[in-house]
């Protein structure tokens, strides 16, 4: 069983179908409801392949809620992915500063390890495998986006932590860092033609990765391909940070 938050999100059904094709059954966890089940309808011809749980996985009741209701059904829990993230302009003299920042932290930090906490007993069972969405602004600041930086920053901290700590229970820790993914999360550079040509022209390959290109470094993280690597953040970005 994959577990997979912000399952909803672009990110989180390419790496649903990526687990699916390799033989995991798996779960979508997700804040936002409509978009699950609009998910599970575009993803999964058969409804039984894949379950969806609503839940905000900055509330540590929830994540308890889902992590047990999948591992009532399913058993076991073989790989967690960390995918449930928001983005938000953060600048320090914006009136809302504050609470865009605790906002972010809040998701993209305790969101990680709210649902890790919720699923280590599962994992621990399965010997299984957690995976992070990190990001290069895990390495550099981003535009006028503190929160987003700082959260992503800790979120690679977080996974070498983790990584350290749980080694002993047989589970292992990675993230995937990647660079501008074509998912509704960065829809302003598509909109936007000279900020997106702006953004292609700093990437050695010149394009902005496909949701896909990520879910396959996801995949090998959490499989036993890479039974070696745990505390590694591995980038993906197409060439982003060479410059
Ligand atoms: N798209 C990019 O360029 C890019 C680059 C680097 C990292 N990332 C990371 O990839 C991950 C997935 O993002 P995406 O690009 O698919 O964006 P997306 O907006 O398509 O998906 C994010 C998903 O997370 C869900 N979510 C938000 N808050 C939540 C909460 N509190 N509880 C549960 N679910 C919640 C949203 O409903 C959404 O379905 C994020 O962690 C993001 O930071 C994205």
């Amino acid at each position: 069983m994959a577990v997979i938050t912000g399952g909803a999100g672009g990110n989180g059904r390419a790496i649903a179908r990526a687990f699916h094709d390799a033989g995991y059954r798996v779960a979508l966890v997700d804040v936002d409801k409509a978009s699950l089940d609009a998910a599970r309808r575009d993803a999964f011809r058969d409804r039984s392949e894949c379950t969806t749980v609503a839940a905000d996985v900055s509330i540590p009741a929830d994540c308890e809620r889902a992590a047990n209701q999948i591992v009532d059904a399913h058993g076991r829990i073989d790989a967690l992915v960390n995918g449930a993230g928001l983005y938000r302009l953060n600048r320090i003299d914006d009136a809302d500063f504050r609470a865009t920042y605790g906002l972010l932290m809040s998701v993209n930090v305790e969101g990680v390890l709210n649902m890790t906490l919720a699923a280590r007993a599962g994992l621990e069972r399965s010997q299984g495998a957690i995976v992070n969405i990190a990001s290069i602004e895990s390495t550099l600041a981003g535009s006028a986006s503190i929160g987003y930086t700082v959260s992503k920053t800790a979120v690679a901290g977080l996974t070498r932590a983790l990584a350290a700590d749980l080694a002993p229970r047989g589970i292992r820790v990675n993230a995937v860092a990647p660079g501008i993914v074509d998912t509704p999360m960065v829809a302003h550079l598509a909109e936007d033609e000279r900020a997106g040509r702006r953004a292609k022209a700093r990437i050695a390959l010149k394009r902005f990765a496909s949701p896909d290109e990520i879910a396959n470094v996801v995949l090998f993280l959490a499989s036993p391909a890479a039974s070696y690597m745990t505390g590694s953040v591995v980038v993906a970005d197409g060439g982003y940070l060479l410059s």
